[in-house]
Protein backbone atom coordinates (compact mmCIF):
# COMPACT_ATOMS: atom_id res chain seq x y z
CA UNK A 1 0.00 0.00 0.00
CA UNK A 2 1.48 3.15 -1.05
CA UNK A 3 1.56 6.35 1.05
CA UNK A 4 -1.74 8.48 0.43
CA UNK A 5 -0.60 11.33 -1.90
CA UNK A 6 -1.80 14.02 0.07
CA UNK A 7 1.13 13.07 2.14
CA UNK A 8 3.47 12.73 -0.13
CA UNK A 9 1.89 16.73 -1.56
CA UNK A 10 1.70 17.83 2.38
CA UNK A 11 5.27 17.22 2.65
CA UNK A 12 6.14 18.92 -0.73
CA UNK A 13 4.02 22.31 0.16
CA UNK A 14 5.39 22.02 3.82
CA UNK A 15 9.10 21.56 2.98
CA UNK A 16 9.95 25.00 3.84
CA UNK A 17 8.67 25.15 7.25
CA UNK A 18 10.37 21.78 7.96
CA UNK A 19 13.95 23.36 6.89
CA UNK A 20 13.08 26.26 9.34
CA UNK A 21 12.62 23.43 12.11
CA UNK A 22 15.75 21.66 11.33
CA UNK A 23 17.55 24.83 11.78
CA UNK A 24 15.56 25.19 15.16
CA UNK A 25 17.04 21.68 15.91
CA UNK A 26 20.77 22.55 14.74
CA UNK A 27 20.97 25.95 16.49
CA UNK A 28 21.23 23.86 20.02
CA UNK A 29 24.65 22.81 20.14
CA UNK A 30 24.18 20.01 21.79
CA UNK A 31 27.72 18.42 21.31
CA UNK A 32 27.84 15.36 23.91
CA UNK A 33 31.35 14.83 23.81
CA UNK A 34 32.51 18.19 25.23
CA UNK A 35 31.41 18.78 29.20
CA UNK A 36 30.69 22.44 28.68
CA UNK A 37 27.71 21.78 26.20
CA UNK A 38 25.79 19.15 28.04
CA UNK A 39 23.01 21.88 29.06
CA UNK A 40 22.98 22.39 25.36
CA UNK A 41 22.17 18.23 24.66
CA UNK A 42 19.68 18.41 27.67
CA UNK A 43 17.93 21.18 26.01
CA UNK A 44 17.84 19.34 23.08
CA UNK A 45 16.06 16.30 24.74
CA UNK A 46 13.56 18.77 25.96
CA UNK A 47 13.09 20.48 22.44
CA UNK A 48 12.28 16.98 20.70
CA UNK A 49 10.19 16.19 23.75
CA UNK A 50 7.85 19.18 23.25
CA UNK A 51 7.72 18.62 19.62
CA UNK A 52 6.93 15.20 19.89
CA UNK A 53 4.09 15.92 22.59
CA UNK A 54 2.37 19.05 20.03
CA UNK A 55 2.32 16.30 17.38
CA UNK A 56 0.64 13.97 19.85
CA UNK A 57 3.25 11.45 20.55
CA UNK A 58 2.73 10.39 24.14
CA UNK A 59 6.46 10.98 25.73
CA UNK A 60 8.34 10.28 28.71
CA UNK A 61 11.88 11.73 29.51
CA UNK A 62 14.09 9.33 31.07
CA UNK A 63 16.75 10.09 33.62
CA UNK A 64 20.14 7.71 33.13
CA UNK A 65 22.06 8.57 35.87
CA UNK A 66 25.32 10.73 35.89
CA UNK A 67 28.75 10.06 33.90
CA UNK A 68 32.30 10.91 35.02
CA UNK A 69 33.92 12.79 32.36
CA UNK A 70 37.55 14.27 32.77
CA UNK A 71 37.33 14.16 36.56
CA UNK A 72 33.83 15.95 36.28
CA UNK A 73 30.59 14.14 37.25
CA UNK A 74 28.29 15.08 34.35
CA UNK A 75 24.25 14.69 34.31
CA UNK A 76 23.92 11.70 31.43
CA UNK A 77 21.14 13.93 29.48
CA UNK A 78 17.74 11.81 29.25
CA UNK A 79 16.92 9.93 26.78
CA UNK A 80 13.21 10.42 24.87
CA UNK A 81 10.89 7.66 24.19
CA UNK A 82 7.54 8.10 23.01
CA UNK A 83 4.59 6.02 21.89
CA UNK A 84 1.39 6.59 19.44
CA UNK A 85 -1.15 3.93 18.28
CA UNK A 86 -2.05 1.44 20.56
CA UNK A 87 -4.05 -0.48 18.24
CA UNK A 88 -3.23 -4.31 18.34
CA UNK A 89 -3.91 -4.97 15.01
CA UNK A 90 -1.69 -3.00 13.86
CA UNK A 91 2.72 -3.94 13.70
CA UNK A 92 4.72 -1.58 16.28
CA UNK A 93 7.62 -0.26 15.27
CA UNK A 94 10.32 1.42 17.29
CA UNK A 95 11.94 4.50 15.44
CA UNK A 96 15.76 5.12 16.97
CA UNK A 97 17.75 8.43 16.49
CA UNK A 98 20.29 10.79 18.60
CA UNK A 99 19.82 14.33 19.02
CA UNK A 100 23.94 14.66 20.25
CA UNK A 101 25.96 16.15 17.54
CA UNK A 102 29.57 15.70 17.29
CA UNK A 103 31.91 18.57 18.19
CA UNK A 104 32.17 21.51 15.89
CA UNK A 105 33.86 25.14 15.46
CA UNK A 106 34.00 27.63 12.41
CA UNK A 107 38.20 27.43 13.35
CA UNK A 108 38.18 23.94 12.03
CA UNK A 109 38.31 25.00 8.38
CA UNK A 110 33.76 25.22 7.93
CA UNK A 111 32.57 27.65 5.74
CA UNK A 112 29.50 28.84 7.34
CA UNK A 113 29.00 28.83 11.36
CA UNK A 114 28.51 25.11 12.25
CA UNK A 115 25.63 25.72 14.49
CA UNK A 116 23.28 27.62 11.78
CA UNK A 117 21.63 25.91 9.46
CA UNK A 118 22.68 27.58 6.23
CA UNK A 119 20.35 27.28 3.00
CA UNK A 120 22.08 27.18 -0.12
CA UNK A 121 19.97 27.41 -2.44
CA UNK A 122 22.48 27.27 -5.55
CA UNK A 123 23.30 23.83 -4.50
CA UNK A 124 20.39 22.82 -2.54
CA UNK A 125 22.66 21.79 0.59
CA UNK A 126 21.20 22.47 3.94
CA UNK A 127 24.57 22.87 5.83
CA UNK A 128 24.93 22.33 9.51
CA UNK A 129 26.53 20.40 11.92
CA UNK A 130 23.86 17.28 12.82
CA UNK A 131 21.83 18.14 9.40
CA UNK A 132 22.40 14.54 8.07
CA UNK A 133 23.94 13.03 11.52
CA UNK A 134 21.26 12.64 13.06
CA UNK A 135 19.28 15.60 13.42
CA UNK A 136 17.63 15.36 9.71
CA UNK A 137 16.40 11.83 10.34
CA UNK A 138 14.30 12.35 13.64
CA UNK A 139 13.09 15.34 12.12
CA UNK A 140 12.02 12.97 9.22
CA UNK A 141 10.16 11.66 11.74
CA UNK A 142 8.65 14.73 13.00
CA UNK A 143 7.32 15.57 9.40
CA UNK A 144 5.63 12.29 9.09
CA UNK A 145 3.48 12.97 12.56
CA UNK A 146 2.81 16.25 11.72
CA UNK A 147 1.08 15.39 8.42
CA UNK A 148 -0.92 12.43 10.61
CA UNK A 149 -1.86 15.06 13.17
CA UNK A 150 -2.99 18.14 11.14
CA UNK A 151 -5.69 15.97 9.02
CA UNK A 152 -6.45 13.96 12.25
CA UNK A 153 -5.36 10.61 10.03
CA UNK A 154 -4.76 7.45 12.25
CA UNK A 155 -0.64 6.33 10.95
CA UNK A 156 -1.13 3.08 9.68
CA UNK A 157 0.99 1.12 12.39
CA UNK A 158 1.50 2.22 15.92
CA UNK A 159 4.83 4.14 16.85
CA UNK A 160 7.33 3.85 19.57
CA UNK A 161 10.49 6.11 19.78
CA UNK A 162 13.69 5.92 21.29
CA UNK A 163 15.61 8.95 21.04
CA UNK A 164 19.26 9.53 22.74
CA UNK A 165 21.29 12.14 23.82
CA UNK A 166 24.84 10.03 24.29
CA UNK A 167 25.34 8.13 20.44
CA UNK A 168 28.40 9.59 19.77
CA UNK A 169 29.71 9.25 23.16
CA UNK A 170 29.44 5.28 22.97
CA UNK A 171 25.46 6.05 24.32
CA UNK A 172 26.19 5.85 27.43
CA UNK A 173 23.72 4.74 29.99
CA UNK A 174 21.10 3.62 26.74
CA UNK A 175 22.29 -0.23 26.42
CA UNK A 176 20.55 -0.57 30.28
CA UNK A 177 17.41 0.91 29.46
CA UNK A 178 16.73 -1.02 26.45
CA UNK A 179 17.36 -4.14 27.84
CA UNK A 180 15.01 -2.65 30.71
CA UNK A 181 11.98 -1.81 28.67
CA UNK A 182 12.37 -4.35 26.51
CA UNK A 183 11.62 -6.95 28.94
CA UNK A 184 7.64 -7.99 29.22
CA UNK A 185 5.47 -5.09 30.59
CA UNK A 186 8.44 -2.52 29.72
CA UNK A 187 7.96 0.48 27.04
CA UNK A 188 9.28 -0.99 24.39
CA UNK A 189 6.83 -4.70 24.39
CA UNK A 190 4.83 -6.07 21.54
CA UNK A 191 7.58 -4.15 19.53
CA UNK A 192 7.36 -6.07 16.02
CA UNK A 193 10.45 -4.19 14.39
CA UNK A 194 12.96 -1.66 14.68
CA UNK A 195 13.94 1.43 12.33
CA UNK A 196 17.27 2.93 12.51
CA UNK A 197 18.02 6.13 10.49
CA UNK A 198 21.44 6.83 11.47
CA UNK A 199 23.80 6.32 8.36
CA UNK A 200 24.00 7.10 4.64
CA UNK A 201 24.05 5.98 1.05
CA UNK A 202 27.28 4.44 -0.45
CA UNK A 203 27.23 7.04 -3.18
CA UNK A 204 25.27 10.25 -4.17
CA UNK A 205 22.94 8.44 -6.58
CA UNK A 206 21.31 5.46 -5.33
CA UNK A 207 19.48 5.26 -2.41
CA UNK A 208 20.55 2.01 -0.23
CA UNK A 209 19.19 -0.17 2.78
CA UNK A 210 21.98 -0.87 5.58
CA UNK A 211 21.68 -4.70 7.01
CA UNK A 212 24.93 -4.30 8.74
CA UNK A 213 27.21 -2.24 10.98
CA UNK A 214 30.67 -2.39 12.69
CA UNK A 215 31.53 -2.63 15.95
CA UNK A 216 34.19 -0.87 17.34
CA UNK A 217 37.00 -0.48 20.31
CA UNK A 218 38.59 2.73 21.51
CA UNK A 219 41.68 2.75 23.34
CA UNK A 220 44.29 5.88 24.90
CA UNK A 221 47.85 4.43 25.33
CA UNK A 222 48.82 6.65 28.24
CA UNK A 223 52.68 6.95 28.24
CA UNK A 224 54.23 8.52 31.59
CA UNK A 225 57.78 9.98 32.26
CA UNK A 226 59.38 13.14 33.97
CA UNK A 227 56.94 14.89 36.61
CA UNK A 228 56.97 17.68 34.71
CA UNK A 229 57.33 18.91 30.85
CA UNK A 230 60.92 19.70 30.29
CA UNK A 231 62.96 21.72 28.06
CA UNK A 232 64.39 19.84 24.93
CA UNK A 233 67.65 21.79 25.42
CA UNK A 234 67.77 21.06 28.81
CA UNK A 235 66.99 17.31 28.56
CA UNK A 236 66.95 15.88 25.47
CA UNK A 237 69.73 13.58 24.91
CA UNK A 238 69.26 13.02 28.83
CA UNK A 239 66.19 11.33 29.34
CA UNK A 240 63.63 8.73 28.16
CA UNK A 241 61.07 10.63 26.24
CA UNK A 242 57.41 9.71 26.25
CA UNK A 243 56.47 11.34 23.17
CA UNK A 244 59.09 9.00 21.57
CA UNK A 245 57.77 5.89 23.19
CA UNK A 246 54.32 6.37 22.28
CA UNK A 247 55.04 7.10 18.58
CA UNK A 248 56.94 3.91 18.40
CA UNK A 249 53.89 2.13 20.09
CA UNK A 250 51.51 3.76 17.47
CA UNK A 251 53.43 2.80 14.47
CA UNK A 252 53.38 -0.70 15.30
CA UNK A 253 49.59 -0.95 15.48
CA UNK A 254 48.64 -0.63 11.79
CA UNK A 255 50.32 -0.78 8.18
CA UNK A 256 50.02 1.85 5.44
CA UNK A 257 47.89 -0.69 3.75
CA UNK A 258 45.23 -0.90 6.45
CA UNK A 259 46.81 -4.09 7.70
CA UNK A 260 46.18 -4.77 11.21
CA UNK A 261 49.26 -5.52 13.22
CA UNK A 262 47.78 -6.36 16.31
CA UNK A 263 48.41 -10.37 15.85
CA UNK A 264 45.33 -12.29 15.95
CA UNK A 265 42.80 -8.92 14.60
CA UNK A 266 42.86 -9.45 11.10
CA UNK A 267 43.19 -13.48 11.15
CA UNK A 268 39.71 -13.70 13.15
CA UNK A 269 38.14 -12.54 10.16
CA UNK A 270 37.48 -15.62 7.21
CA UNK A 271 38.00 -14.30 3.54
CA UNK A 272 35.19 -14.06 1.51
CA UNK A 273 33.83 -16.24 -0.97
CA UNK A 274 33.02 -16.18 -4.48
CA UNK A 275 29.20 -15.20 -3.81
CA UNK A 276 29.78 -12.87 -0.89
CA UNK A 277 32.51 -10.73 -3.43
CA UNK A 278 30.19 -10.59 -5.87
CA UNK A 279 27.69 -8.71 -3.59
CA UNK A 280 30.21 -5.81 -3.60
CA UNK A 281 30.43 -6.36 -7.25
CA UNK A 282 26.71 -5.48 -7.73
CA UNK A 283 26.98 -2.08 -5.73
CA UNK A 284 26.71 0.45 -7.56
CA UNK A 285 29.96 2.16 -6.36
CA UNK A 286 32.96 3.20 -7.69
CA UNK A 287 36.87 4.86 -7.01
CA UNK A 288 35.84 7.80 -7.86
CA UNK A 289 32.54 7.64 -5.45
CA UNK A 290 34.97 7.09 -2.27
CA UNK A 291 37.41 9.96 -3.37
CA UNK A 292 35.38 12.47 -4.00
CA UNK A 293 33.31 11.83 -0.54
CA UNK A 294 37.11 11.96 0.99
CA UNK A 295 38.21 14.83 -1.24
CA UNK A 296 41.32 13.62 -2.61
CA UNK A 297 42.97 10.43 -4.63
CA UNK A 298 43.42 8.42 -1.81
CA UNK A 299 41.89 4.83 -1.84
CA UNK A 300 43.91 2.06 -0.99
CA UNK A 301 43.18 0.20 -3.59
CA UNK A 302 42.22 0.68 -7.51
CA UNK A 303 39.77 -2.76 -7.20
CA UNK A 304 36.09 -1.36 -5.97
CA UNK A 305 35.60 -4.48 -4.39
CA UNK A 306 38.54 -4.41 -2.28
CA UNK A 307 37.88 -1.29 -1.03
CA UNK A 308 34.06 -2.08 -0.63
CA UNK A 309 35.42 -4.87 1.62
CA UNK A 310 37.84 -2.79 3.55
CA UNK A 311 35.00 -1.13 4.42
CA UNK A 312 32.37 -3.61 5.13
CA UNK A 313 33.09 -6.61 6.19
CA UNK A 314 36.84 -6.61 7.44
CA UNK A 315 38.06 -4.83 10.45
CA UNK A 316 40.16 -1.01 10.12
CA UNK A 317 42.71 0.71 12.78
CA UNK A 318 42.42 4.37 12.87
CA UNK A 319 45.11 6.79 14.63
CA UNK A 320 42.84 9.27 16.40
CA UNK A 321 45.09 11.54 18.02
CA UNK A 322 47.91 12.85 20.85
CA UNK A 323 46.75 13.85 23.99
CA UNK A 324 49.39 16.13 25.69
CA UNK A 325 51.35 16.43 22.60
CA UNK A 326 52.72 20.09 21.31
CA UNK A 327 50.03 21.32 19.23
CA UNK A 328 50.01 25.17 19.50
CA UNK A 329 51.07 27.59 17.35
CA UNK A 330 54.58 28.33 17.19
CA UNK A 331 57.66 25.81 17.58
CA UNK A 332 57.85 25.29 21.20
CA UNK A 333 60.66 23.16 22.60
CA UNK A 334 59.27 21.36 25.13
CA UNK A 335 59.21 17.73 26.31
CA UNK A 336 55.49 16.38 26.54
CA UNK A 337 56.26 14.44 30.23
CA UNK A 338 52.52 12.66 29.43
CA UNK A 339 50.77 12.19 26.48
CA UNK A 340 47.87 9.46 25.40
CA UNK A 341 47.75 8.41 21.89
CA UNK A 342 44.23 7.37 20.79
CA UNK A 343 42.66 4.66 18.37
CA UNK A 344 39.79 2.79 17.60
CA UNK A 345 39.40 -0.61 15.83
CA UNK A 346 36.00 -1.29 13.71
CA UNK A 347 34.98 -4.74 14.40
CA UNK A 348 33.03 -7.21 12.29
CA UNK A 349 31.98 -10.76 13.66
CA UNK A 350 33.05 -12.82 14.96
CA UNK A 351 35.30 -10.10 16.86
CA UNK A 352 33.76 -8.31 20.25
CA UNK A 353 35.08 -6.07 22.45
CA UNK A 354 36.17 -8.87 24.68
CA UNK A 355 37.67 -11.07 22.41
CA UNK A 356 39.83 -8.09 21.10
CA UNK A 357 40.76 -6.56 24.09
CA UNK A 358 42.79 -9.23 25.41
CA UNK A 359 45.23 -9.14 22.34
CA UNK A 360 45.53 -5.33 22.01
CA UNK A 361 46.61 -5.31 25.56
CA UNK A 362 49.07 -7.96 25.48
CA UNK A 363 50.63 -7.16 22.41
CA UNK A 364 51.14 -3.18 23.27
CA UNK A 365 52.54 -4.91 26.55
CA UNK A 366 55.01 -7.16 24.61
CA UNK A 367 56.09 -4.15 22.44
CA UNK A 368 56.43 -1.49 25.37
CA UNK A 369 59.05 -3.70 26.90
CA UNK A 370 60.50 -4.37 23.74
CA UNK A 371 61.66 -0.62 23.71
CA UNK A 372 63.69 -1.31 26.70
CA UNK A 373 62.34 2.62 28.44
CA UNK A 374 62.03 3.70 31.55
CA UNK A 375 58.73 5.43 30.52
CA UNK A 376 55.41 4.07 32.25
CA UNK A 377 52.82 2.58 29.84
CA UNK A 378 48.49 1.89 30.86
CA UNK A 379 46.05 1.20 28.62
CA UNK A 380 42.69 2.41 28.65
CA UNK A 381 39.56 0.96 27.08
CA UNK A 382 37.30 4.22 26.37
CA UNK A 383 34.22 2.34 24.94
CA UNK A 384 33.06 0.02 22.71
CA UNK A 385 30.35 -2.02 20.79
CA UNK A 386 29.58 -5.16 19.05
CA UNK A 387 29.17 -5.77 15.28
CA UNK A 388 26.04 -5.98 13.83
CA UNK A 389 24.51 -8.31 10.94
CA UNK A 390 20.49 -8.48 9.98
CA UNK A 391 18.53 -10.90 7.93
CA UNK A 392 17.36 -8.88 4.95
CA UNK A 393 14.80 -12.01 3.80
CA UNK A 394 12.49 -10.35 6.08
CA UNK A 395 8.78 -8.22 6.02
CA UNK A 396 10.73 -5.36 7.16
CA UNK A 397 12.99 -4.82 4.37
CA UNK A 398 10.46 -6.04 1.67
CA UNK A 399 8.80 -3.36 3.30
CA UNK A 400 11.91 -0.61 3.23
CA UNK A 401 12.62 -1.65 -0.25
CA UNK A 402 8.94 -0.81 -1.94
CA UNK A 403 8.82 2.30 -0.01
CA UNK A 404 11.91 3.25 -1.64
CA UNK A 405 10.76 2.18 -5.25
CA UNK A 406 7.73 4.33 -4.51
CA UNK A 407 9.59 7.19 -3.88
CA UNK A 408 12.68 7.09 -5.78
CA UNK A 409 11.30 5.01 -8.84
CA UNK A 410 14.31 2.41 -8.14
CA UNK A 411 15.96 -0.43 -6.10
CA UNK A 412 18.01 0.57 -3.29
CA UNK A 413 21.46 -0.86 -2.93
CA UNK A 414 21.54 -3.44 0.04
CA UNK A 415 24.63 -3.01 1.75
CA UNK A 416 26.45 -3.14 5.31
CA UNK A 417 28.12 0.06 6.51
CA UNK A 418 31.66 0.97 8.11
CA UNK A 419 30.28 2.98 11.11
CA UNK A 420 29.10 1.89 14.33
CA UNK A 421 25.77 2.71 16.36
CA UNK A 422 26.39 0.33 19.86
CA UNK A 423 22.94 0.21 20.54
CA UNK A 424 21.68 -1.97 16.99
CA UNK A 425 22.90 -4.85 18.34
CA UNK A 426 21.01 -4.29 21.91
CA UNK A 427 17.67 -3.59 19.89
CA UNK A 428 18.23 -6.80 18.08
CA UNK A 429 19.33 -9.23 21.08
CA UNK A 430 17.23 -8.04 23.54
CA UNK A 431 13.81 -7.25 21.58
CA UNK A 432 14.66 -10.31 19.43
CA UNK A 433 13.14 -8.37 16.19
CA UNK A 434 14.54 -7.83 12.69
CA UNK A 435 16.31 -3.94 12.96
CA UNK A 436 16.57 -1.94 9.73
CA UNK A 437 18.60 0.95 8.75
CA UNK A 438 16.76 3.46 6.49
CA UNK A 439 19.33 6.20 5.68
CA UNK A 440 17.97 9.17 4.66
CA UNK A 441 21.51 11.61 3.71
CA UNK A 442 24.10 10.31 0.67
CA UNK A 443 27.73 9.05 1.26
CA UNK A 444 29.53 12.57 0.59
CA UNK A 445 27.41 14.66 3.62
CA UNK A 446 30.40 14.62 5.62
CA UNK A 447 29.38 13.41 8.74
CA UNK A 448 31.77 14.44 11.78
CA UNK A 449 33.58 16.49 9.35
CA UNK A 450 33.65 19.94 8.92
CA UNK A 451 30.60 21.33 5.88
CA UNK A 452 28.67 18.63 7.23
CA UNK A 453 25.06 18.81 5.02
CA UNK A 454 22.29 16.88 4.14
CA UNK A 455 20.19 17.48 1.02
CA UNK A 456 17.09 19.52 0.78
CA UNK A 457 15.78 16.51 -1.38
CA UNK A 458 17.20 13.68 0.55
CA UNK A 459 15.46 15.29 3.57
CA UNK A 460 12.09 15.97 1.43
CA UNK A 461 12.00 12.83 -0.22
CA UNK A 462 13.54 10.99 2.93
CA UNK A 463 10.72 12.40 4.58
CA UNK A 464 8.45 10.57 2.04
CA UNK A 465 10.67 7.52 2.29
CA UNK A 466 10.00 7.51 5.65
CA UNK A 467 6.50 7.86 5.89
CA UNK A 468 6.09 5.53 2.86
CA UNK A 469 7.45 3.02 4.93
CA UNK A 470 5.04 2.64 7.72
CA UNK A 471 2.32 2.35 5.08
CA UNK A 472 4.56 -0.73 3.15
CA UNK A 473 4.74 -2.55 6.91
CA UNK A 474 1.03 -2.00 7.34
CA UNK A 475 0.21 -3.74 4.28
CA UNK A 476 2.56 -6.89 4.53
CA UNK A 477 0.82 -7.56 7.63
N1 LIG B 1 25.69 7.87 12.27
C1 LIG B 1 26.91 7.35 12.78
C2 LIG B 1 27.13 5.89 12.41
C3 LIG B 1 27.58 5.71 10.99
C4 LIG B 1 28.82 6.20 10.62
C5 LIG B 1 26.80 5.07 10.07
C6 LIG B 1 29.26 6.04 9.32
C7 LIG B 1 27.23 4.94 8.79
C8 LIG B 1 28.47 5.41 8.41
C9 LIG B 1 26.94 7.50 14.27
O1 LIG B 1 26.42 8.74 14.71
C10 LIG B 1 28.36 7.48 14.75
O2 LIG B 1 29.08 8.40 14.47
N2 LIG B 1 28.73 6.47 15.51
C11 LIG B 1 29.98 6.42 16.13
C12 LIG B 1 29.84 5.44 17.27
C13 LIG B 1 30.95 5.45 18.27
C14 LIG B 1 31.03 6.78 18.99
C15 LIG B 1 30.72 4.36 19.26
C16 LIG B 1 31.04 5.98 15.14
O3 LIG B 1 30.75 5.18 14.22
O4 LIG B 1 32.16 6.46 15.26
MN1 LIG C 1 24.68 9.16 13.80
MN1 LIG D 1 27.92 10.28 14.30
Amino acid sequence: MAAPKDFLEFVDANADLFIQRLGEAVAIPSVSGDPSHRQDVLKMSNWLNAQLQALGVDTKQVDLGTQELEGQTLQLPPAVLGSIGKDPKKKTILIYGHFDVQPAQLSDGWDTEPFTLVVDDASGKLIGRGSTDDKGPILGWLNVLQYHHKHGKELPVNLKFCFEGMEESGSEGLDDLVIRESKPGGYFEGVDCVCISDNYWLNTRTPALTYGLRGVVYYAIHVTGPARDLHSGAFGRTVHEPMTDLIALMNKLVDGKGNILIPGVDDMVAAADAEERKLYEQLDYSIADVEEAAGGKIALSDDKVQVLMGRMRLPSLSLHGIEGAFSGVGAKTVIPSKVAGKFSIRLVPPQTPENITPLVNKYIEEEFAKLGTKSQVRIEYLHGGRPWVANVKHWNYEAAIKATEAVYKRKPDLMREGGSIPVTLTFAESLGVNVLLLPMGRGDDGAHSTNEKLDRSNFIEGTKLLGSYLYEVAALS
